[in-house]
């Protein structure tokens, strides 16, 4: 069985659960039998038809997954590995985790460390993954905690939420921009409303560095407010894909603007960020953040966050219990 986006005579998209089509497997093809999966913003996007990466449907959603090989047909992978995958087309132009089956291919999964949990593979996810990345390049670009706050836009979201438990981790101060409460406020954690735009070409410098996962005017106001030769990570784009740029940061500031997508790294650093992420966030840490829910309740969770009204992040347990 699998959580499938199928496209309606009406142009509509609907998610429904139907079995797995299972075909023989072709030369080169590994069948894996998925043990959790997440929901991640673009299943949602998905679902909803508006996931520019997805060209045709039926589609099984899920970006992540981790389970193990049932039949290989790849010397190099042997039947009982466990393995994580993690984007790389997963759940957009490739079948998806949400699914008991999936077929892959060698150079999208990895196989994991035996120290890590499948659990704990899939809370830290193409999102965390992703949220890793950025720590990393705000660490080579010679930002330090001594350099001053780090915002995150739509913090309450599964990048926003890993990326701040990390950077307080290495003692960066960090400013929780969210729409929502509940998120930690102490000595390292300022939580702000959304960033509004502004009709100023530039703000006073308050930023090290951003993180925003937004797009939009939430990017705009954030170059104008980072600090000189600051840096701002363009993730994502819930808010907007678009936005009314002036230069005004780059010339005047030096501000470096950079984008980050997981699907153009390699598995090698891929690996790296694995295991920089599962170092720096204790289980008890990481796992406050995390909503396990069942294989049945993937449509009421994707429609919270299509609505807006997800936070942190949510793993589903895909294989039924033994
Ligand atoms: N570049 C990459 O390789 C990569 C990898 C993973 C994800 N992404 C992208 O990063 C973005 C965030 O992903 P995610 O997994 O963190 O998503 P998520 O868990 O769904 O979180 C998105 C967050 O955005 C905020 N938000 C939601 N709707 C909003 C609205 N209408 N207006 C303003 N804010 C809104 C919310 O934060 P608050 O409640 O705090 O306001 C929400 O928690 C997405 O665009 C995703 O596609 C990119």
């Amino acid at each position: 069985m699998g959580w499938e986006v199928v496209k309606l005579s009406s142009g509509n998209y609907h998610l429904a659960c139907r079995d797995s089509r299972l075909t023989e497997l072709n030369v080169g093809e590994i069948l894996v039998k998925v043990e959790y999966s997440s929901l991640n913003y673009k299943d949602a996007l998905t679902v909803s038809g508006k996931n520019g990466e997805t060209k045709s449907y039926p589609q099984v959603i899920g970006v992540d997954a981790v389970g193990t090989i049932e039949e290989s047909y790849d010397s190099d992978f042997a039947i009982g590995t466990r393995l994580g995958l993690f984007s790389r087309g997963l759940g957009t132009t490739k079948g998806g985790g949400l699914s008991h089956h999936l077929v892959t291919r060698a150079g999208d999964p990895l196989t994991l460390p035996a120290s890590l949990s499948s659990l704990k593979s899939m809370a830290i996810g193409t999102a965390g993954l992703t949220a890793a990345a950025c720590v990393v390049r705000i660490q080579s670009h010679g930002i330090r905690p001594s350099s001053g706050p780090i915002l995150i836009t739509g913090a309450g979201g599964g990048v926003g939420r890993i990326a701040s438990l990390m950077l307080r981790e290495l003692g960066f101060e960090t400013v929780l921009a969210t729409r929502g409460g509940g998120l930690v406020d102490d000595a390292l954690t300022q939580i702000i409303p959304p960033l509004k735009s502004t009709h100023f070409q530039l703000l006073p410098e308050k930023w090290a560095a951003v993180l925003d996962t937004l797009g939009g005017e939430s990017l705009v106001t954030a170059l104008k407010s980072t600090q000189a030769g600051g840096l701002v990570l363009s993730v994502g784009m819930v808010g907007s894909p678009n936005s009314n740029l002036s230069v005004y940061p780059f010339v005047l500031r030096g501000i470096t603007l950079a984008g980050i997508n997981l699907d153009r790294i390699d598995n090698k650093e891929i690996n790296q960020l694995l295991e920089f992420a599962d170092a720096l966030l204790p289980d008890e840490l990481l796992m406050r953040f995390v909503n396990i829910i069942e294989f049945h309740d993937v449509p009421h969770y994707v429609d919270l966050i299509a609505k807006g009204m997800h936070s942190g992040r949510t793993v589903v347990r895909v294989a039924s219990p033994k």
